[in-house]
């Protein structure tokens, strides 16, 4: 008997998926390209279940059974195309290559293409969960297609996260479409974590909360309908003391925040197929205000007049428990937020899908999110049941499925205290008032892009289309300003 999937790329995040394949049962094939990491995973973890070492990729494939599949896990871009470029030659019709790594969809739509005609599986697969999900159970994405889910699903459905018993893993997609749902959870997750950010900041400079009560309120509200991953790390590290100066751990932390490219890819993706993911995007922004420091350090000098230091919750809302009511408005606020930020990435699935031909299950995407991944999240369930009805009932927009639409209104007036207090005294909040926006401008009959219409009319002649009748219509601003049919 050969064995069942072969790993190659060995570092942390391939030595754990394939820990996680054999301790499942799977027989394993194991090969990296410096031979030294093969060895010290078999070293440490050989006796967790049954490996097959090999040295070579050509070794990896013989050992085998067919259809042969090889599980990819190296670093992304170009290592990727030479693993597939050296494996390719060694395969047979019908075997299946799969990514999981962090590829750009794209870059997965383009291979799937080649090896397609080539008569190769190849399946983008979307991993979440870091490490640890690597190793225990991550949330799975797997595209690529139908007939390769067939053989390859059963086993990634084993390895994967369990929601209360049911697999965090089912196909989504054709080519691309499990490399896209992953970046747009990734896109999810930046909004979900710069959400948090601002709840902190507006908590602590409006309220004078220090970051060890806050760990208290954030693990009061991982207790409501917040509660989440997410959550529940952020009472941790608010928590978290200073070894060396005892201080608040947040305080001493560079307040400049890091970024691998999936939130930028999900904007720009966003900007594509012209769906308005203003959370994702404002996210990916205010990490790169948070990376000019130097920059902000002077214009922190220059515009001194910045929050009133002297505001307390009591000023903002006058009363004894003023506090605790402003502590309670940013949850709902920051609750409001998080579902617009849902909204808008749910959304823009719909709409790659139409755009790139999947037929994307939001129901069932939902489910791989509630565990194993960052953004696990007991709303995913809710979401989750708003899109298990009938087609013809299903909500055009999450924020129109009933749950949401009654949390919503229950949120909306403490929503606008936030956002207005946040702009009174300077806090940034841009997530929350992006957000606002975007919910302001879905529940307009009429927005001002009938100007828009007119002044593009006006100077570039792009015409415009009337309410009142069909047509496409032109005014003849420099002549008579009489209007044309066109
Ligand atoms: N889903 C998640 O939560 C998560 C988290 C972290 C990373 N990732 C993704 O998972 C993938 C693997 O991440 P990682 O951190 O484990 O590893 P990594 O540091 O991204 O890559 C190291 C691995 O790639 C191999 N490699 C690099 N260039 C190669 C080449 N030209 N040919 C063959 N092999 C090559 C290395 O082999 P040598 O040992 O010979 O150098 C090593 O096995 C990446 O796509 C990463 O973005 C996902």
């Amino acid at each position: 008997m050969g064995a069942d999937i072969g790993v190659t790329g060995l570092a942390v995040m391939g030595a754990n998926l394939a820990r996680n394949l054999a301790r499942n049962g799977f027989t394993v094939a194991l090969h990296n390209r410096s031979v030294a990491r093969t060895d010290s995973l078999l070293n440490s973890y050989g006796h967790e279940g049954n490996f097959v070492r090999t040295e070579t990729l050509a070794e990896l494939v013989e050992s085998l059974e067919r259809p042969r599949k090889v599980l990819i896990m190296v670093k992304a871009g170009g290592p990727v195309d030479a693993v597939i470029d050296e494996l390719t030659p060694l395969l047979e019709e019908g075997d299946i290559i799969i990514d999981a790594g962090n590829s750009f969809y794209e870059e997965t739509r383009r291979r799937e293409e080649a090896l397609r005609e080539k008569g190769l599986h190849f399946v983008g697969v979307g991993v979440s969960g870091g490490e640890e999900g690597a190793l225990n159970g991550p949330s799975i994405m797997p595209g690529g297609s139908r007939e390769s889910y067939d053989s390859l699903g059963p086993m990634l459905e084993k390895i994967s996260a369990k929601y209360h018993g049911e697999a965090c893993c089912a196909w989504v997609g054709t080519d691309g479409a499990g490399h896209y749902v992953k970046m747009v959870h990734n896109g999810i997750e930046y909004a979900d974590m710069q959400v948090i950010g601002e709840a902190y900041d507006l908590m602590r400079s409006l309220a004078g909360l220090e970051p060890a009560t806050q760990a208290g309120v954030f693990r009061e509200w991982n207790t409501t309908d917040l509660a989440s991953y997410l959550i529940e790390i952020t009472a941790e590290v608010l928590e978290q003391e200073d070894e060396l100066t005892g201080r608040p751990l947040v305080d001493v932390i560079v307040d400049s925040a890091g970024q691998k490219g999936t939130g930028r890819w999900t904007a720009i993706s966003g900007l594509e197929v012209g769906s308005p993911v203003t959370a994702i995007a404002e996210s990916v922004f205010a990490r790169s205000i948070s990376s000019q420091r130097d920059l902000r350090a002077e214009t922190s000098r220059v515009f001194s007049a910045g929050i009133n230091e002297a505001i307390t919750a009591s000023e903002l809302y006058g009363e004894d428990d003023a506090q605790q009511d402003f502590v309670e408005d940013v949850r709902k606020a920051l609750y409001a937020s998080k579902l617009v930020a849902y909204a808008q990435g749910l959304d823009m699935l719909v709409a790659a899908g139409e755009e790139y031909g999947w037929d994307l299950d939001l129901k069932s995407i939902a489910s791989l999110w509630r565990a194993g991944c960052i953004i696990r999240a007991d709303l995913l369930d809710t979401i989750m049941k708003a899109y298990d009805v009938p087609a013809a009932q299903r909500p055009k927009n999450l924020l129109l499925a009933e749950e949401f639409t009654e949390a919503l209104n229950e949120c909306l007036p403490a929503w606008r205290r936030v956002v207005a207090a946040a702009a009174t005294y300077g806090v940034p909040a841009p997530v929350f008032s992006s957000s606002l926006a975007y919910y302001d401008s879905l529940r307009r009959d009429r927005l001002p892009a009938s100007l828009t219409q007119g002044l593009r009319d006006y100077f570039g002649a792009h015409t415009y289309q009337r309410v009142d009748k069909p047509g496409t219509f032109h005014t003849r601003w420099s002549q008579d300003r009489s209007e044309a049919e066109v």
